[in-house]
């Protein structure tokens, strides 16, 4: 546990979606304080009782640790200054996902390796969700590399961050519903690859697909995998128990698939499978749906917060 009562924490673009949403769970914790927040249009905003200032003056000293919700490419100026400011960092964008630098935040499977972390690159919310699907069956072999891996998925409108853009308008979104960076161009799946590979031993292929759904949070994921042998219903969901038995944000659905509701405003990944029927090699369908916003980005950085300062890990959370 750590020494002090109330641990300072500096929120680097606490005005956009995973920034508000970091303020939020930072509100309702036990153990944390914030120590500055910063906006760079909205600086001078007030969000959660904390007036926003410019990264740029950001007190860093006064932190013990630092979680960045800046936009990637911007963030790892400022996780470097909060580094050699001599605070502890997470950042939230893709900066150091793919550096050897960083430990990747994935809690449930990288867990041993964030305690001493200096810094943890918290992964992305589509990685996060097919990781944590597809893991347990890797780790056991139960995936026929020879096939692809085929994962369709659809966020909420949040998932594109706060920034205005006309393809996000109310007008262009809502009663629509399509596809995006088709064809394994989206990249979060260097990441996805890497994770799966580093994590589940598995190195075959991957299609992604992303899709935008109009709604405001939660992403829900449709995980196509080959698989080496047979596994009925009860055998699928049983190796899944088994693997996040004690894990308190995994929820592991017995005869049901996962929706949205199961999962928003809460730091949570819930999974249900299906055995494929009438198909000539063994196939397995497998749901995850993740809040983009909480499991996905802010909730999970939280849980990552509380493993690097010796806290209860879902302190300040609901999964
Ligand atoms: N949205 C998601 O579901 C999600 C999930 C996982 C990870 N992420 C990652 O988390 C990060 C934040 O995402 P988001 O959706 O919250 O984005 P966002 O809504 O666009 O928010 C970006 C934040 O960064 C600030 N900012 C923008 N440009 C800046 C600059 N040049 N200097 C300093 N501050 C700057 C913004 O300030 P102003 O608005 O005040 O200008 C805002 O506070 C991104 O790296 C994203 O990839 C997002």
């Amino acid at each position: 546990m750590n020494n002090h009562t109330s641990v300072p924490v500096g929120v680097l673009g606490a005005s956009g979606y995973v920034g508000q949403e970091l303020m939020r769970l930072l509100a309702g914790h036990p153990g944390a304080t914030v120590a500055f927040a910063t906006a760079e249009s909205a600086a001078g905003e007030w969000i959660e009782g904390r007036r926003l200032i410019r990264a740029d003056d950001a007190p860093f000293a006064e932190a013990e640790i630092v979680l960045s919700a800046l936009p990637h490419g911007v963030s790892a100026r400022y996780v470097h200054e909060a580094r050699a400011g001599g605070s502890r960092a997470i950042d939230l964008s893709a900066d150091f996902r793919l550096s050897p630098d960083a430990v990747y935040g994935l809690t449930e499977f990288t867990r041993p390796r964030l305690s001493d972390a200096e810094l943890v690159a918290n992964p992305g919310c589509y990685p996060t969700a097919a990781l944590l699907a597809l893991i347990p069956l890797a780790r056991l072999g139960l995936i026929d590399a020879s096939r692809e891996i085929i994962v369709d998925a659809a966020s909420g409108v949040t998932g594109a961050g706060r920034n205005p853009k006309r393809e996000l308008l109310f007008g262009e979104v809502s009663e629509d519903f399509r596809a995006y960076a088709a064809g394994n161009t989206h990249r979060h799946l260097a990441e996805l690859r890497q994770s799966l590979s580093r994590e589940g031993g598995f190195t075959g292929d991957l299609v992604f697909t992303p899709h935008l759904l109009p709604v405001k949070r939660g992403i829900l994921e449709t995980i196509h995998v080959p698989l080496t042998r047979v596994l009925d219903q009860a055998t699928a969901e049983g190796l899944y128990a088994a693997t996040y038995d004690g894990e308190p944000c995994i929820h592991v659905m017995h005869g049901a698939l996962p929706s949205l509701k199961d999962v928003v405003y809460r730091n949570r990944v819930a999974l249900g499978v299906v055995p494929v029927a009438d198909v000539r090699r063994p196939r397995l369908t497998v749901i995850a749906a993740i809040d983009n916003l909480v499991k996905g980005a802010a909730g999970q950085a939280i849980q990552n917060m509380n493993v690097m300062l010796g806290l209860p890990e879902t302190a300040g959370l609901v999964c």
